[in-house]
């Protein structure tokens, strides 16, 4: 089956079983292997990438799924020379060690940002019709969906807030 996708800012046509996944499309047909597969069933958040600006675990989705839609992969959000906010903050921080959950992270946090920006609550806002507060604990509770091996959660929640509360 023929699938449409917007993929980095670059229109590509997935031809592929209906049975793919987005994850599967993106790592072996589109050759995108920065987004990593860890549990392969929605339990770890490696696979995080942004559909249409909001963030998904991608072996969670079929590809024929998303005809017409835009995906944002670790490689759309920044590249080496030219790295977003969120991943210079990881450098900057340390906030990896084997680097397996760190696209994953890197793409929650981006989409998570923006949400604090239409000042979407959590489940551990207390009035959720106020614009939440960037904390600690609504920053936690909104990467908890993010796991991470070996166990990064100082350093990686240094640098997200450090992006957080420069955008706040
Ligand atoms: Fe998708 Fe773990 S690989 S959530
Ligand atoms: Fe190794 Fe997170 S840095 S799993």
């Amino acid at each position: 089956m023929k699938t449409n996708l917007n993929v980095n800012g670059e229109d590509r046509t997935l031809d592929a079983d209906v049975r793919t996944s987005l994850l599967d499309a993106l790592r072996m047909h589109f050759d995108l292997t920065g987004t990593k597969k860890g549990c392969d069933h929605g339990q770890c958040g490696a696979c995080t990438v942004l559909v249409n600006g909001r963030r998904i675990n991608s072996c969670l989705t079929l590809a024929c799924m998303h005809d017409g839609d835009e995906i944002t992969t670790i490689e759309g959000i920044g590249t080496a020379p030219d790295l977003s906010a969120l991943q210079a903050a990881f450098v900057a921080h340390d906030g990896y060690q084997c680097g397996y959950c760190t696209p994953g992270q890197i793409c929650s946090a981006t989409a998570m940002l923006e949400e604090f920006r239409m000042g979407w609550p959590s489940n551990v806002t207390d009035d959720v019709t106020a614009s939440p507060d960037v904390t600690l604990e609504e920053v936690a509770e909104r990467m908890s969906g993010n796991l991470c091996r070996c166990a990064a959660y100082p350093n990686i929640r240094d640098a997200i807030m450090e992006v957080a509360e420069a955008k706040a």
